[in-house]
């Protein structure tokens, strides 16, 4: 019994598959422990419906996680962290899992923001669901009551990232529409708060120049969990250390093996499953 419970996962959820870009940086960064992701591809995008469904999503695809021997899970989405995480970790977890972690990306990012900015003016780009719901603002304002959040939803760029269309001419107009009044607010931080936009990150870049510092969240969540995992010694000495990596989506199409493995940068080989 004892050594069962030294094997356990690391879970990352998402929508769909913009998490494995998160995934594959947490690999480089840990890529000792075991590692179980889920991808509810069926019901993606998330960005679009309402806080109770992303919920009632989230719920299912941590209660799979946690059945599946995951010790601690991360929401790698921005939607699901923004609409789920507060009442999953308030009230869901200490009724059926008070011993279990579910982790967002939010946080996170937020932290580094603040370190980041010199003039307070701090830029989100997101989905619809994700800026609907001011999380980003709220936890900014929380760590720093000057901080002016500016805030876009950007509902086109999911679908041109899941069209593979991200080096298409008219992308980069369409990230000009967004970007423009954020560059003129004079933002000196602009957070990708999806997790579709890393892939964009580079054109990103281009438009909004140096003086804006871009944060990727894929780049910031592996030294965040790094650091978590050396606090929480408790979590830490029950997860397995064999490099196992097991993926897991709600649909099994072309499209997420073929751009799933672009985002993890190797081929993956997913297990369809049913979240109910
Ligand atoms: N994973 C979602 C997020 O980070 C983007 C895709 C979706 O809308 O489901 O917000």
């Amino acid at each position: 019994m004892k050594g069962a419970d030294k094997n356990k996962s690391i879970g990352i959820f998402d929508s769909g598959f913009g998490g494995l870009d998160i995934l594959k940086t947490i690999t480089k960064k840990l890529p000792d422990y075991n590692y179980i992701y889920l991808g509810d591809t069926a019901r993606t995008p998330y960005g679009t419906r309402s806080s109770e469904v992303v919920y009632e999503f989230t719920k299912q695809a941590i209660n799979f996680l946690f059945e599946s021997n995951c010790e601690i899970i991360i929401l790698a989405c921005n939607t699901a962290s923004s609409d789920a995480l507060k009442k999953i970790q308030q009230e869901y977890l200490p009724k059926y899992y008070p011993d279990k972690r579910v982790l967002g990306v939010l946080i996170p990012t937020v932290e580094e923001a603040i370190t980041k900015t010199n003039n307070n003016k701090i830029g989100v780009i997101a989905t619809e669901g994700t800026i609907r719901s001011e999380s980003f603002k709220k936890e900014l304002l929380k760590l720093n009551p000057k901080i002016k959040a500016l805030q876009k939803s950007c509902p086109l760029l999911v679908p041109i990232v899941e069209a593979g269309e991200q080096n298409s001419n008219f992308t980069e107009t369409i990230l000009l529409k967004y970007l423009e009044p954020l560059i003129e607010q004079n933002i000196d931080t602009l957070i990708l708060g999806c997790t579709h936009y890393g892939i964009l990150e580079r054109k990103i870049k281009k438009i909004v120049g140096k003086r804006i510092v871009v944060l990727s969240e894929a780049k910031i969540i592996p030294k965040k969990l790094e650091i978590y995992l050396k606090k929480h010694s408790d979590i830490e000495e029950k997860l397995g250390k064999n490099k196992k990596r097991v993926f897991y989506s709600t649909d099994l199409t072309d499209k997420f093996t073929r751009l799933g493995s672009k985002f993890f940068g190797s081929e993956i080989k997913a297990k369809k499953i049913i979240l109910k």
